[in-house]
């Protein structure tokens, strides 16, 4: 596969979808009560992601988004089975795994599907992998791409501040591995040799970290194989605000003003934007990127033009370029924050563009 960026113009849909991109992720199900007066004007980041930041540190969370529960009996007519895993009962982290229910027809065969570990976005403050937008999004992307999908439920922040969802998904990634006899759906119909680890947002950012300590441990990790990194619009910040943040500077889906809240929130107490879980070109994360070339790793990084952190992913394919990695950008013109989690048109175009990066690796 040949390096390379590849900023791909949409069709009429994406000027469609402007026009109806009207709140954020998290106000998805409600009526947008924060909309903004004027365009100049800061949005208050605590009203438009409706939390309260308590005197001890924590913050309440006013909305309670809807969660589903999993579905994983046999005999129901839908094409993806799913159940709930506990990790460490004691930090309340579970996965909840994703089976294509054509799956159960291949046991003879023996044909093993690629394992996909998926981290939710959600600015490492809000929301669950039993949300339902994510429920949906782990559902249609394990039939569409044919993948098993373990849907990581980490801890958030400013309760458990970073690093702790990196812990968590490294503990998840150790939990795989030694599931690999223990837990039927994984050690049936999982290929622990062709895995890869993905999220969206705030979780492109927990996939990019937990990616660089996986590679650190590839031997300890055997005998799962990550064979690449999906990267939805990943999650990154730094001090300086780049060209995209300044355009976009009070975007409907992601104000300036929001993300940085949500960097105050799950840094470590005490640090700035550029520290490395935040800005991958700070400290020593670029020089951590060469595990992963070594490893023969490949890695999608998709955005759209009109996201406020377009410039840091682009950023990213770039430093990657650099450091000769195997790397394939996806960008759109249009489009916005989280809009594959809003809309379902959009999410089966990721899965095409994710389906294209498998495929093109095994082949
Ligand atoms: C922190 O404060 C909130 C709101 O007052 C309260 O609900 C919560 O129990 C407190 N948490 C801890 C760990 O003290
Ligand atoms: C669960 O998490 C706790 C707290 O981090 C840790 O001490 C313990 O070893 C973990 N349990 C397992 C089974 O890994
Ligand atoms: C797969 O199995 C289901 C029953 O579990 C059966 O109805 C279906 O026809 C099978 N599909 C194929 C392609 O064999
Ligand atoms: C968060 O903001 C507060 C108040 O501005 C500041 O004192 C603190 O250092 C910031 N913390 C981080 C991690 O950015």
């Amino acid at each position: 596969m040949s390096p390379m960026i590849s900023i791909s113009r949409s069709n009429f849909f994406c000027g469609l979808t402007i026009a109806f991109s009207l709140c954020f992720l998290y106000t998805l199900n409600y009526p947008n009560t924060t909309q903004s007066s004027s365009k100049n004007s800061p949005i208050d980041p605590y009203k438009k992601l409706h939390i309260i930041l308590n005197p001890n540190a924590t913050i309440t969370r006013l909305i309670q988004t809807p969660h589903v529960p999993p579905s994983s009996h046999p005999n129901l007519p839908i094409p993806v089975l799913s159940k709930d895993v506990t990790i460490n009962q004691s930090k309340n982290t579970w996965v909840r795994v994703f089976l294509p229910r054509n799956a159960l027809n291949h046991t003879s065969s023996r044909r093993r599907l690629p394992l996909v570990v998926f981290f939710h976005g959600g600015g490492f403050i809000l929301l669950s992998a039993a949300t339902r937008i994510f429920h949906q999004f782990c559902v249609n992307m394990a039939n569409d791409i044919e993948a098993v999908v373990v849907s990581v439920e980490y801890r958030l922040a400013p309760e458990n501040r970073l690093p702790e969802a990196y812990d968590d998904a490294m503990e998840a990634l150790h939990w795989i591995r030694i599931s690999q006899q223990e837990e039927d759906w994984l050690a049936r119909y999982a290929d622990y040799s062709n895995c890869f680890l993905m999220g969206s947002s705030a979780g492109g950012n927990i996939a990019y970290h937990a990616g660089l300590r996986a590679a650190a441990e590839a031997d300890h990790l055997l005998p799962l194989k990550i064979a690449g990194l999906i990267l939805v619009q990943p999650f990154f910040g730094g001090v300086r605000m780049t060209a995209s943040e300044l355009r976009l500077l009070n975007d409907r889906a992601l104000p300036l003003s929001v993300a940085y809240l949500m960097w105050n929130l799950s840094l470590p107490v005490g640090v700035d934007r550029d520290h490395e879980y935040c800005n991958p070109m700070a400290g020593n994360g670029p020089k951590q990127l060469d595990n992963i070339r070594q490893l023969g790793w490949q890695v999608l990084v998709t955005g759209c033009d009109g996201d406020p952190l377009v410039d840091r992913q682009i950023e990213v394919v770039r430093l990657m370029l650099e450091k000769d990695l195997q790397v394939v950008g996806s960008f759109d013109v249009g489009d916005y924050h989280g809009i594959q989690d809003r809309e379902p048109l959009k999410a089966k175009q990721v899965y095409g563009v994710i389906k294209n990066f498998m495929s093109s690796m095994s082949a």
